[in-house]
């Protein structure tokens, strides 16, 4: 099973979202392994967000997520990296159709609520600058044998 990072970004702690957030995550399927709130050093900000170092709305994203706390946990199910891109909606909230994450609850072409890893890869790098390797958690997931068939050699 994938494994991916998201965080929740500020204005999702400040607007109290962060349950509903979590929740559709939880509905759809997914495992969480670990969760914590904290604040990102701007150095991290930085290198994260690198890309679009140069770019106009850099200095204004750095200071935006980095104007609070955010809520960092790792997600696992299947093809857990493109499914939750596809939950968050586009990257600005007025482009977001509805039923996606920033689609229901974004307008602004910042403050988007929700990061999530873009390639497996980055997923990989993310979580582990996130999180220490006894912070995961693996546990017996009860509802995984509803939520996927497993009655074959393969998950589907
Ligand atoms: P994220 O990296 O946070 O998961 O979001 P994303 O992939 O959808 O968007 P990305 O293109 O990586 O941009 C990173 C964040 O920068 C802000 N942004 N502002 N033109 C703009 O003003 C602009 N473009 C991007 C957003 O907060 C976006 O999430
Ligand atoms: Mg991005």
């Amino acid at each position: 099973m994938e494994r991916t990072l998201v965080f929740l970004k500020p204005d999702a702690v400040r607007r109290r979202l962060l349950g509903r957030i979590i929740a559709r995550f939880e509905d759809k399927g997914f495992n969480i392994l670990g969760m914590k709130m904290l604040a990102l050093d701007e150095q991290y900000v930085r290198e994260h967000y690198g890309a679009h170092e140069g770019k106009e709305f850099y200095e204004p994203l750095v200071r935006y997520v980095t104007s609070g706390p955010v809520v960092a946990m790792v997600l696992e199910g299947k093809s857990a990296v493109r499914v939750v891109r596809d939950m968050m909606g586009q990257t600005f909230g007025s482009d977001s159709p509805p039923g996606t994450i920033r689609g229901d609850m974004a307008l602004s072409n910042r403050f988007n609520l929700v990061h999530g890893s873009d390639s497996p890869r980055a997923a990989r790098e993310e979580i582990e600058r996130f999180f220490d390797a006894e912070e995961l958690c693996t546990y017996p997931a009860e509802a995984t044998r509803w939520i996927y068939d497993q009655s074959g050699d393969e998950i589907v």
